[in-house]
């Protein structure tokens, strides 16, 4: 079965297609970009970009150009009947039951474009709830891949409420996470606040250098090696084997000459219990296993926490207004961009409303010196593009005063340019 002017078919799904007429105006190749000129800001530093109006017309138009990212991370409308998602003008409500099939035509289209604007190595992030989360994650399995499944990222996203939920109060929503190619993504990694870690309760004359220390058992029952699987004699004499016999399934952690380092470097403790004795491995907090000074590193936990009211304050800090529902709190998307370890990474934001991606994308700038650049693109419904996104990420640059009268230096180091999608005559 394919996928025809009526309905779209991907891996066993079978939906609606709802026709756009920006799809007309792409396959009529009507589109181009304009750059508004008046509205540069900033000369030195990274150039980041602005494109205000449909995402569909703006990924093509990106496509056309051959640009290719590292990080694209969505916001798209989560389609709860609250609305939040206007399609042809019209506002979805939770009695309409075509709601969720047009949702998924219209998000599916986006992302077969933002799957070719991926590099080899990129990511994608897409923020969801429990409204469209099940029907987004086989979206994504069908265009990026199941093997291409990073992780469903858990957002803690506010804190108190929900005392008038009718069964439970739901405190969260969700980050689906997908890698163009899994086998060549790489993350950064969490560093561990070993120091404060009360697991390290042991002391010896290394403690200096190596920090404290607790004991692993050296006996495993991990994937089965025979260098692995040999006789220990225990101070006494007593001969000791893993598990308590040469043989499947239990080894030592280390091999033989692993083992005899340990000992001359006091790695290694023997323990006489009444069920005889034991074997540990010292596990310390700044050394690594060959003594070598170390930063503890862990991958990221998929259970994160970013709340959504700070990014309510920080966006009526800058424009002293409400006029933006929901924005992200930027420190959740340094947390994104952080991901990734090179610091020149190109970010991609197609639903970018109040451009929370550009601001924390700049910040994170900042902090580790990056010179990552971000491209924005989003509609100027209710004016938004122009007096949000734009007016929140200028702002961003050039400095502001916060509601409580204080100053803000501005993130001088960048450029920001705005363009317009146009149709040709
Ligand atoms: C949920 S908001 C994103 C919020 C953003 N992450 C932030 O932190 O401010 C989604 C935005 O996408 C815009 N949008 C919806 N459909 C669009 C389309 N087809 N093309 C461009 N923008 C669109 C909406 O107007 C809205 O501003």
């Amino acid at each position: 079965m394919k996928s025809d002017n009526n309905f779209i078919y991907l891996n066993g799904l079978y939906w609606e297609n709802k026709v756009e007429e920006i799809e007309e105006q792409i396959i009529k190749n009507k589109l181009v970009l304009k750059e508004v000129t008046k509205r540069k800001v900033g000369t030195t530093g990274p150039t980041h970009r602005i494109i205000e109006g449909d995402n569909l017309g703006g990924l093509y138009l990106l496509e056309q150009a051959g640009e290719q990212f590292d990080l694209i991370y969505i916001d798209p409308p989560y389609n709860t009947g609250n609305k939040d998602f206007k399609y042809t003008d019209a506002y979805f409500n939770t009695e309409d039951e075509s709601r969720h099939s047009t949702w998924s035509s219209f998000i599916y289209k986006r992302l077969v474009k933002a799957k070719n604007l991926l590099n080899e190595n990129g990511v994608i992030f897409l923020a969801i709830d429990d409204a469209e989360q099940a029907r987004l994650k086989l979206i994504c399995d069908g265009i990026f891949g199941e093997q291409n499944f990073v992780a469903n990222f858990i957002r803690k996203n506010k804190a108190g409420s929900g005392h008038d939920s009718k069964q439970v109060a739901v405190e969260f929503d969700y980050m689906l996470c997908y890698a163009n190619n899994i086998e060549k993504l790489v993350f950064t990694q969490e560093e561990v606040d070993v120091e404060n870690d009360s697991k390290y309760k042991f002391e010896d004359n290394f403690v200096k250098k190596r920090g404290k220390y607790y004991l692993r058992d050296l006996d495993y029952k991990g994937s089965y090696s025979k260098t692995l699987d040999y006789v220990i004699t225990a101070p006494d004499g007593t001969k000791m084997m893993s598990g308590g016999k040469v043989g499947k399934p239990n080894t030592w952690r280390w091999g033989k000459e692993k083992f005899e380092w340990g000992i001359k470097n006091d790695f290694i403790v023997f323990k006489e219990t009444p069920k005889g004795w034991k074997v540990y491995i010292k596990q310390y907090q700044f050394v690594d296993n060959k003594d070598q000074v170390r930063v503890r590193k862990l991958p990221h936990r998929a259970l994160i926490d970013f709340n959504n009211s700070k990014g309510s304050n920080e966006l009526k800090d800058i424009l002293k207004q409400d006029i933006f529902s929901y924005p992200k709190p930027t420190d959740l998307l340094q947390f994104v961009v952080d991901l990734l370890p090179r610091k020149d990474i190109k970010v991609l934001d197609f639903f970018a409303g109040s451009g929370t991606t550009l601001h924390a994308t700049m910040l994170q700038n900042k902090l580790d010196e990056g010179i990552r650049t971000c491209t924005l693109i989003t509609n100027n419904e209710n004016k938004i593009c122009e007096e949000v996104t734009y007016a929140r990420n200028k702002a961003a640059i050039e400095g502001y005063e916060t509601r409580r009268n204080k100053k803000v230096l501005g993130l001088k180091n960048n450029q920001l340019k705005y363009y317009k999608i146009q149709v040709k005559k």
